[in-house]
């Protein structure tokens, strides 16, 4: 048998025991969705968000991409928060980054890696940014680690920076963008304390929208 056989398998016993438990489940699913959260995440087939926590089908709406990256000029992303902010009016954005990431370990490291090299420049900026904080480390292991959490902060802050954010804050939305990482070596998530909930929080540089008051 194809390995590819196994994925219909699986399915089709996964759908079976949800519907001997609950003959309504997927009636009451497809009747729509109000997710709680949306998790901004990194394609690493590691870190599946309705797994690590524990939650049910329903609960996040999700965009993920190499290294949890978000960029100004992606039209992906941004199509995906607009409609995560503006119609399902999720108050939580968490954008979840982890520990030992591929991507940000290729942005660290100088090496050709083609095409990849141009999404890759995003998190190159964080690490230009703060160089002095990781010369100061031991070994590239933890480097590549404040790397992948720097680059969890930054990317929160490209959130707030988006007029989508922005706009939500100035008519009244309640809307709270967090930062995480997540260890591949316990399963657990860490909160950077990056938390961002209003206008005021951001740098009145990227401000598109004047506070009221
Ligand atoms: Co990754």
């Amino acid at each position: 048998m194809k390995s590819y056989d196994q994925i219909f398998l699986a399915n089709r016993a996964w759908a079976q025991t949800i519907k001997n438990v609950d003959e309504d489940y997927f009636k009451n699913l497809s009747l729509g969705q109000a997710p709680k959260y949306f998790w901004i995440g990194c394609a690493d087939s590691r870190m599946a968000e309705t797994v690590i926590t524990r939650s049910q089908l329903g609960q996040f709406f999700v965009h993920r991409n190499v290294a949890n990256v978000v960029v100004h000029t992606d039209f992906n992303c941004l199509t995906v928060l607009a409609y995560a902010i503006d119609v399902l009016k999720i108050e939580h954005v968490i954008v979840v980054g982890h520990y030992g990431c591929g991507g940000v370990r290729a942005a660290y490291e100088s090496a050709d890696n083609g095409l990849i090299d141009n999404w890759l420049r995003n998190i190159k900026d964080v690490l230009h940014m703060h160089r002095s904080r990781f010369d100061v480390l031991p070994d590239d292991e933890s480097r590549v680690d404040l790397l992948c959490e720097l680059n969890v902060v930054s990317q929160v802050a490209n959130v707030c920076h988006t007029t989508i954010a922005q706009n939500a804050w100035a008519r009244g939305q309640s809307l709270s963008v967090h930062g995480l990482v997540y260890s591949l070596h316990d399963g657990l998530l860490k909160d950077l304390q990056c938390s961002v909930t209003g206008l005021d929080q951001v740098s009145d540089v990227y401000r598109v929208i004047v506070p009221p008051g």
